[in-house]
């Protein structure tokens, strides 16, 4: 089968990798790709807006399916557009995408499915937000309705804070949307938990611990995500039935009643209080940088699952994993959260392992006169995976030091709670 993945970060690299390593595969074409794409696809440049011009790309290159990667083009409906064409698309449509393209929209099933999320409120001028911010108080999460790239969130610790970013959202700072929803601040660990889903199943596709604030001990802006490991340890066999009949199953149904049924990757966002699930997010995608450890941990064919996937037969199919632990640290460009060096030359990247263990997953580079630059803020995925997390984790700061890029920093402390909890659990 040929097959055509979209996007050009971590998790198309990762993706573009796990499925090299399937026996069933003809060509592997990556829009727009990166440096690390390029050694095991082919790229082609096009602007990932542009659906007629990526259609007349699968066209030209018989793809037989293509995968989406970022929530982008699957909010703007490029499932629906293929789909018109006849293109096998693996992605939820336009309609199903709007659980992570608005947080009304979400936030409204929540509430009419009985599915537990944080109390709320819905907002589209001042005067009923500012009641509803006093009312409430702090710590309130203030947050976009729409897309905001990881940047419409803001867990506020004062009045005046959450009164600045309401009006800056009421304002049209995003521009996806005026709206702004008001939070209650829900205490707890995160989980991220990952799900695939046809018309007729769904199965467990991994767990996973984000890091999304930018500096060591979780301090400091959000940004779209520092590192990640998996599993997570949270995850016990009750809290995993809980996740399920609580929140994935009622929204799967919701979804079907809509008459949109939820197809592609689901991946909640929970935070866990007391051993209870509560959704934070959904997000209708592979998460970056958690889909760069699944794709390290998974075992079975990935081209075989989607394939089964998009012939709404996961019924049939057993989804094996790698028990080890893996762990990803991503490499920034300095700056990032905010503007970021581009344009600087990453050396050494020969000297490091690159093996079923050990794996630098590209996101913003490319490859010039034989030459490796940054494009991006988010730039490395030092990716590796071993019997424990400790160990997965020494070898990813080894091969990063090795890189040794100057332009760049990362956190050396991702995987801390969990290896807290070792350390708890030894003495
Ligand atoms: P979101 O984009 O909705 O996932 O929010 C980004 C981050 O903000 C989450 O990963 C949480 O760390 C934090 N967050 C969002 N909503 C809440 C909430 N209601 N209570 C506590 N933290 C939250
Ligand atoms: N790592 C967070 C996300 O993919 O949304």
């Amino acid at each position: 089968m040929n097959l055509a993945v979209i996007g050009s970060g971590g998790r198309e690299h990762a993706l573009c990798y796990k499925l090299q390593q399937s026996k069933k595969l003809g060509k592997l074409i990556c829009i727009p790709g990166n440096a690390g794409t390029e050694k095991i696809a082919k790229n082609i440049d096009v602007n990932i807006r542009d659906f007629e011009e990526i259609y007349k790309i699968i066209k030209k290159n018989n793809i037989d399916m293509v995968v989406i990667g970022p929530e982008e083009p699957l909010v703007n409906g490029i499932t629906d557009y293929l789909k018109k064409k006849s293109v096998r698309v693996f992605g939820p449509d336009k309609f199903a995408s709007q659980l992570e393209g608005s947080k009304a929209f979400m936030k409204n099933l929540c509430k009419k499915n009985n599915i537990p999320t944080a109390g709320y409120g819905i907002f589209n001028e001042w005067d009923e937000a500012k009641k509803f911010i006093d009312k409430i108080g702090v710590p309130i999460v203030v947050k976009a309705d729409g897309l905001a790239a990881g940047k419409g969130v803001t867990v506020c610790q004062t009045l005046g804070e959450a009164k600045i970013k309401t009006k800056e959202i009421l304002s049209g700072k995003f521009r996806s949307s005026r709206l702004v929803i008001l939070e209650e601040f829900l205490e707890g660990e995160e989980l991220s938990y990952f799900t695939i889903v046809d018309r007729n199943s769904y199965h467990f596709f991994g767990s996973a611990q984000d890091h999304k604030r930018v500096g060591e001990g979780d301090v400091g802006p959000n940004t779209g995500g520092m590192g990640a490991y998996s599993p997570a340890r949270l995850l016990t066999n009750d809290l995993e039935k809980k996740i399920k009949k609580k929140i994935i199953e009622p929204t799967l149904q919701a979804m079907k009643d809509f008459g949109h049924p939820y197809e592609g990757f689901l991946y909640a966002g929970l935070m866990i209080k007391d051993e209870e699930p509560y959704l934070i997010e959904y997000n209708i995608r592979m998460g970056d940088p958690e889909c760069q450890v699944l794709m390290m941990k998974l075992k079975t064919d990935l081209l075989e699952i989607l394939d089964y996937a998009t012939k709404n037969n996961l019924n049939d199919l057993d989804i094996q994993w790698d028990n080890n632990e893996c762990i990803t640290i991503v490499l920034c460009a300095n700056g990032y959260p905010g503007d970021y060096l581009k344009n600087k030359e990453i050396k050494n990247l020969s000297k490091i392992p690159s093996d079923r263990k050990n794996q630098i997953f590209h996101a913003g580079t490319y490859k010039k006169n034989n030459k490796i630059f940054s494009n991006g803020g988010r730039v490395l995925n030092s990716t590796c995976i071993a019997e424990t997390l400790e160990k997965a984790k020494k070898q990813s700061l080894v091969a990063l030091e090795k890189i040794n890029w100057n332009d760049g920093f990362f956190r050396k402390d991702i995987g801390w709670r969990a290896i807290k909890k070792n350390e708890d659990n030894k003495r």
